[in-house]
Parts: structure tokens; C-alpha cells; sequence
């Protein structure tokens, strides 16, 4: 069984969606950790109703970034991680952390990527008057939000939406997609050619 780490940075409503989909048996794993950045996150009460061990980890108390990910990786290899999910974490991983862990890192956004990377996506699609919205999973490289894309997601934008009915509407296909994901990667089904993730079905 594969060993999965959740990383959080807030509300956690995609990890309680995963933890969620897991318990029922949707994917076979196991989740010996989450780990916020921030000791504040919401989603730390998440993973403590579903059991769930979380560690803290803030950049602000180790010396340097290198410091901070080198612990990261100790805690890692600890619990012979295979995957780790990016659920809302804000923190950039560097090159060498991606390289050394070796092993996959997903992410989810909040938009049609290659479209809208980075933060406010949501707003940023609706001011720019795009007439669908949607989310992406993705494999985490150096570059921010530019990983081969796994699985998307859309929605119609209309005309009386706000960006928060729009973070509403995507979060509810979110909550589908990122365990969908998983479950893909933990199953072994998907091969990458070029920049194109081919899932098996
Ligand atoms: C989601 O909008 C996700 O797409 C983005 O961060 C948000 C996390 O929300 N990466 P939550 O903490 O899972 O509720």
C-alpha cells in the first residue's frame, strides 16, 4: 500500500474531501501524516476528527529554507512517503526538494491551467470575463503551476457570479478531482510522454 502525505496551508476542505473519499474505500492508501505550514490552519482540526497525526512545519522557525526542507525530507523518508498532495498549501517547494524526494507531488488550482497559474485565480478568471472556470490537477516541477496536467475539471461562468460563488461551485469539483487523482497515481494507471499524462482506465 502506497504511503500518502497531505500538505495544508488553511480551510482543508480538500484534505477532509480526500480523507473523506479514503475512508470510504475510493483508494487504497495509507496517511501516516498532514503537514501544515501554518499553525493556525483550519484543516489541522480536519485531520485530528479524522485521526489523522499532523505535524507543523513553519519556514519561520528554521534558519534557512534548505534547513526547513531538510527536515521536511527527514519526516518524509521517516514514513516512506510514495506521494505527497499539495491541498492548499502556500508554500513554493525549490528544485532541490522536488528532485531529492524523488517521488510524485500533485497539486490542485483553482483554474484552467495553463491559464490563471498563481494566486486569485478565481477573481482573475471572472475580471477577465473568460466564460468558464475550472481546476486542474497537476504534477508539482521547479516551475509554479507548470507541471503536466493529470485531470481537469469546468464550469460555466454567468453572469451574476462573484468570485466567491465561482471558489464555491469549482471547490465542490475539486473535492471530486483531487481524490480521482489519486486514486490514479496510488493505482499506478497513467504513463507521462512528452507533457502529456495518458490515464489508463
Ligand atoms: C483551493 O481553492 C485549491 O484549489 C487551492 O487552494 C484552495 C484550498 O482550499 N490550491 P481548501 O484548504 O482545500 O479548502
Amino acid at each position: 500500500m502506497k504511503n500518502i502525505s497531505i500538505f495544508i496551508s488553511g480551510r482543508g476542505s480538500n484534505l477532509e474531501s480526500i480523507l473523506k473519499k479514503r475512508n470510504s474505500g475510493f483508494f487504497d492508501a495509507s496517511i501516516p501524516f498532514v503537514l501544515s505550514n501554518k499553525e493556525d490552519a483550519m484543516g489541522l482540526q480536519v485531520a485530528k476528527r479524522y485521526n489523522i497525526p499532523t505535524h507543523v512545519f513553519n519556514i519561520k522557525s528554521f534558519p534557512s529554507r534548505n534547513d526547513f526542507e531538510k527536515a521536511l525530507l527527514d519526516l518524509l523518508e521517516k514514513h516512506s512517503i510514495d506521494l505527497i498532495v499539495l491541498a492548499g498549501f502556500m508554500s513554493i517547494l525549490s528544485k532541490d526538494f522536488i528532485t531529492s524526494f524523488g517521488k510524485p507531488i500533485i497539486n490542485i488550482h483553482p483554474s484552467l491551467l495553463p491559464a490563471f497559474p498563481g494566486l486569485n485565480a478565481q477573481k482573475r478568471t471572472l475580471e477577465y470575463g473568460a466564460k468558464f472556470a475550472g481546476c486542474t490537477v497537476h504534477f508539482v516541477t521547479a516551475n509554479v503551476d507548470a507541471g503536466p496536467i493529470i485531470l481537469q475539471d469546468v464550469i460555466p461562468i454567468f453572469d451574476d457570479d462573484t468570485e466567491e460563488t465561482i471558489t464555491m461551485r469549482l471547490l465542490e469539483r475539486e473535492h471530486l478531482l483531487l481524490p480521482e487523482a489519486i486514486k490514479i497515481i496510488v493505482e499506478d494507471r497513467f504513463q507521462i510522454i512528452g507533457r502529456r499524462v495518458i490515464v489508463e482506465k
